[in-house]
């Protein structure tokens, strides 16, 4: 396969990509193989993912890595994965300390095993002063839950004073959510084949560029991040303009 980074053009990248990382299964039983082997062997491409990212200058990647609803799954496969989780945590953090990437998790935190909090919550301590890519771990995640919360947390500034129903507007809003600090994705990627959000970030990709791709998260490496990129960039982004708007402004990220 030709080498595709060199046509990415640096200057347009997205600030953020979100990925959802599906077909892990998929992947082990077309060789025959227990689905957890499909974990294991994504792993690995989380890595280059973020390896790749952190080289591009990409600001956030969000991976969803865990929703809400695959609780819902075989006890077994649910303790690998908290398992894989932890120990994959354990093994990475010293790399994402020096390769400068701050760790941040979004979602039912408090759900996730306690083993599985302490890792998470010292991975983010010692990566907290880090500047380079920011990689957010979409953890027992689910959008409507956190767009419930915002709603509760709203509903309660309103009832003790400090917050007037007539100046809830979008950036209130959006600060209530577990992504409050990060900007809107710009892409989003699904591996497998799957053309579903599945429950992953309803506000924040109202305006994203959406990217599916067969290939199995297992085999989403580097490249195809790069491909994603160039159909990313291939593309205009109208914002509810007309295209020759769009044109005669030729202003990045307008
Ligand atoms: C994505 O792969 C990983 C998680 C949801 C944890 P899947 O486990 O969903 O793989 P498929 O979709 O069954 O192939
Ligand atoms: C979405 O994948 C969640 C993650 C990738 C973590 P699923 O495999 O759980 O999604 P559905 O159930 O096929 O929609
Ligand atoms: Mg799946």
């Amino acid at each position: 396969m030709m080498d595709l980074l060199p046509q990415v053009d640096r200057s347009r990248l997205p600030r953020h990509i979100a990925i959802i990382m599906d077909g892990n299964g998929r992947w082990a039983r077309e060789r025959g193989e227990d689905r957890v082997y499909g974990h294991y062997e994504g792993v690995v491409s989380v890595r280059e993912i973020v390896d790749a990212c952190g080289e591009l200058g990409v600001e956030y990647l969000t991976l969803y890595a865990f929703s809400a609803e695959n609780w819902n799954r075989p006890k077994a496969e649910v303790d690998a994965l908290m398992e894989l989780l932890v120990n994959t945590i354990r093994k990475e953090v010293d790399d994402l300390k020096k390769n400068n990437v701050k760790l941040h998790v979004i979602g039912d935190f408090a759900s996730l095993p306690e083993v599985c909090q302490k890792e998470m919550t010292e991975a983010m301590q010692l990566t907290g002063m880090n500047t380079g890519l920011n990689l957010v771990l979409a953890l027992s995640y689910s959008a409507r839950q956190e767009l419930l919360m915002a709603a509760r947390k709203i509903a309660e500034m309103a009832v003790s004073g400090v917050l007037a129903p007539a100046d809830i507007d979008e950036t209130v809003f959006q600060r209530c959510l577990d992504t409050a600090t990060f900007p809107d994705p710009e892409l989003m990627i699904r591996t497998s084949g799957e053309n579903r959000i599945s429950n992953f970030l309803l506000y924040q990709l109202a305006y994203a560029e959406l990217y599916f791709t067969p290939v199995h998260w297992p085999d989403f490496r580097k490249q195809n991040l790069y491909e994603a990129l160039l159909d990313y960039q291939r593309r205009e982004r109208r914002f509810g303009k007309t295209s020759e708007q769009i044109q005669k402004n030729i202003i990045p990220d307008a």
